[in-house]
């Protein structure tokens, strides 16, 4: 979160532009609007699958147009971009000189063995590229606070006299547990490594629960099956409730949190956010208190 603040702080200037696809994580809109930057955002096209839409990238560029930000996997909608859409997109990128901020918080948490492509891959793009990196999601580490930034070192020179104004560093017992991340995860073949494979493979199985359980909802929400992360952004079916209406509603009632759309952006509106990321008995409680609710309001 820091490296994405100080990243965005150290090359956006007042009214400068960065392009998002939208729904996007809310801290990015927030981040932007802190460093007094104004976010544009590029709807994707969740018909299918929350794909980026690249026509409507190229179509925003303005000259004030100085970065495109995206994460890949998507928070909230679970998108996972192709090599082919990400390329693209860097190609718009290099030919308009605009930095692309890539938040690879989720880059290790992809289903049904799809491939995951990373920006800073690419090396053509890296005079242009910060990527940043968390070991919040993939080593469960999220109230350690510690991630870092890859990029140029023309890039990172300037980011950390932002970082240094920020908090100086990670907490010193972050960054040894840090390392003793690194270290239980050396190897494919060691036990940290198999440690990610089983989070893996448990938070799919729960993607198959949420989406059996949203598939008996289907009343009410409509979804694009998530290809990474651990989030759902079902559409909202009933008529006349606005997702900050509904996500109250489902918290007093139901006694179920969940994030409403609007918060990740104007295309947000319309959906509500679902986490995963919870055990099968929290996810199955949670939806056996949503059944409920279902049935009262259609009087069952
Ligand atoms: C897309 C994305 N980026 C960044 C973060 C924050 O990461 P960290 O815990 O490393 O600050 C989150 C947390 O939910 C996230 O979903």
């Amino acid at each position: 979160m820091e490296a994405l603040a100080g990243g965005i702080a150290t090359i956006i200037e007042r009214g400068d532009e960065v392009l998002l696809p939208s729904p996007n994580y809310s801290s990015h809109i927030e981040q932007i609007l802190f460093a007094e930057g104004q976010p544009v955002f590029v709807p994707a096209l969740e018909d299918r699958g929350w794909r980026l839409d690249i026509e409507g990238f190229k179509a925003a560029i303005t000259p004030r147009t100085k970065a495109i930000l995206l994460c890949s996997p998507m928070n909230p909608t679970g998108a996972v971009f192709s090599e082919q859409e990400l390329r693209a997109l860097a190609e718009i990128a290099l030919d308009r000189n605009l930095f692309v901020i890539a938040d690879e918080a989720y880059d290790f948490l992809v289903y049904d063995n799809l491939p995951h492509f990373s920006l800073a891959s690419l090396p053509e793009l890296k005079k242009n590229l910060m990527a940043t990196y968390s070991f919040s999601k993939i080593y469960c580490m999220t109230g350690w606070r510690v991630g870092y930034m890859y990029a140029s070192a023309r890039i990172i020179d300037q980011v950390l006299k932002v970082h240094d104004a920020f908090n100086i560093c990670a907490p010193t017992i972050s960054q040894y547990a840090a390392l003793a991340a690194l270290r239980q995860t050396a190897g494919r073949h060691s036990a940290g490594r198999q440690f990610i494979r089983d989070l893996v493979a448990a938070l799919a199985a729960r993607r198959e629960t949420i989406c059996r359980r949203l598939d008996h909802l289907s009343r009410i929400f409509s979804y694009q099956k998530p290809q990474g992360a651990y989030y759902i952004f079902p559409k909202i079916r009933l008529e006349g409730l606005n997702s900050m209406d509904l996500a109250i509603r489902l918290l007093q009632e139901a006694k179920v949190i969940t994030i409403p759309g609007s918060g990740f952006g104007p295309t947000g509106e319309g959906h509500i956010r679902l986490s995963f990321g919870g055990t099968e008995q929290q996810i199955n409680a949670a939806f056996d208190r949503l059944d409920h609710w279902a049935h009262r309001q259609a009087g069952d």
